[in-house]
């Protein structure tokens, strides 16, 4: 089986800074570092270190060759990434001494996918393979729509939540994930709770709290513990956390257990500085001894 994932690319520019800034504020940052990101590719690349087969959908622009190159080293199919005129995504990140972040995007070619190019990877597909979305890109409702029209196992993370965006896409979804406040948002907006939302498969993220899975099918509820570590970067985690359930759910893993290697994984993540570029491989995270 395989994992295609219509997914954001950007050039993640990292700040370290004393506090997270106000309005109006001048702040200097203490240090500066540059990573492959985006929720997408961050998922692509946690996906494929978790012994995944990962197709990634996606664009970058002219000056975007080095992220596609840098997918491919971690192991990320690349065929279906297209090179245009739009500047690749970009996000500036602030990140305080406790972890905590902010962060502008500049979502630039991400959202400028061609229908064609997505029509063309899919076709390459095969049912019973997992499509994973994010709302970093353009498409995400067509390509829920082609997924379950060709028996594709439809994945929604909700991150940057909106949500319109995850309304339009869930009458197609087998899988989706969101945090606490997400979930509260999204049950203001459609008035439905997590659990009768009609997906197969609903997580809710917690933070410190762990993480609950909402079994659609025996109607049961399963909470997955964090693990306690000291965080010094958080970005990325839950994008970490996403792509290893996935990679998990793709072996024919149990959710829960798929979850349980997940926990450790972003738990993993939020002691390094980074997006992409230090999610730890499968040994790592099998290896690690909280
Ligand atoms: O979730 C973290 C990601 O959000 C970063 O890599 C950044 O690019 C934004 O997409």
């Amino acid at each position: 089986m395989a994992i295609w994932n219509l997914g954001s690319i950007n050039a993640d520019m990292v700040y370290a800074v004393p506090h997270l800034p106000v309005a109006g504020e001048t702040l200097a940052a203490t240090g500066f570092q540059q990573f492959l990101g985006g929720k997408g590719a961050n998922m692509s690349v946690a996906a494929s270190r978790a012994a995944a087969h990962v197709h990634h959908i996606g664009a970058v622009g002219p000056e975007g060759k080095w992220a596609v190159d840098r997918l491919m080293e971690y192991g990320v199919d690349t065929r279906h990434i297209s090179q245009g005129d739009t500047p690749t995504g970009h996000a500036i990140i602030a990140v305080d001494p406790q972890g905590e972040n902010q962060i502008i995007l500049f979502p630039g070619a991400n959202r400028a996918i061609g229908v064609d190019q997505l029509g063309q990877a899919l076709t390459q597909a095969n049912s019973g393979d997992i499509l994973v979305l994010q709302n970093e890109t353009n498409l995400q409702a067509e390509a829920a729509g082609m997924g379950r029209d060709m028996g594709l196992h439809v994945c929604y993370a909700a991150a940057p939540f909106q949500a319109e965006a995850v309304q339009a896409v869930l009458p197609h979804l087998d899988f989706l994930i969101l945090n606490e406040l997400e979930a509260t948002q999204l049950h203001a907006a459609t008035g439905k709770s997590a659990d009768s939302l009609g997906v197969r498969d609903v997580i809710v993220t917690m933070g410190a709290k762990g993480a609950r899975h909402f079994d659609g099918q025996a109607g049961a509820v399963h909470d997955i513990p964090a693990l306690p570590v000291t965080p010094v970067d958080t970005t990325g985690a839950g994008d970490t956390f996403t792509g290893y359930v996935l990679a998990g759910m793709d072996r024919g893993m149990p959710i829960r257990q798929a979850m349980g290697l997940a926990a450790k994984a972003s738990a993993l993540m939020v002691t390094r500085k980074g997006t992409a570029d230090v999610i730890p491989d499968l040994k790592e995270v099998q290896d690690a001894d909280f």
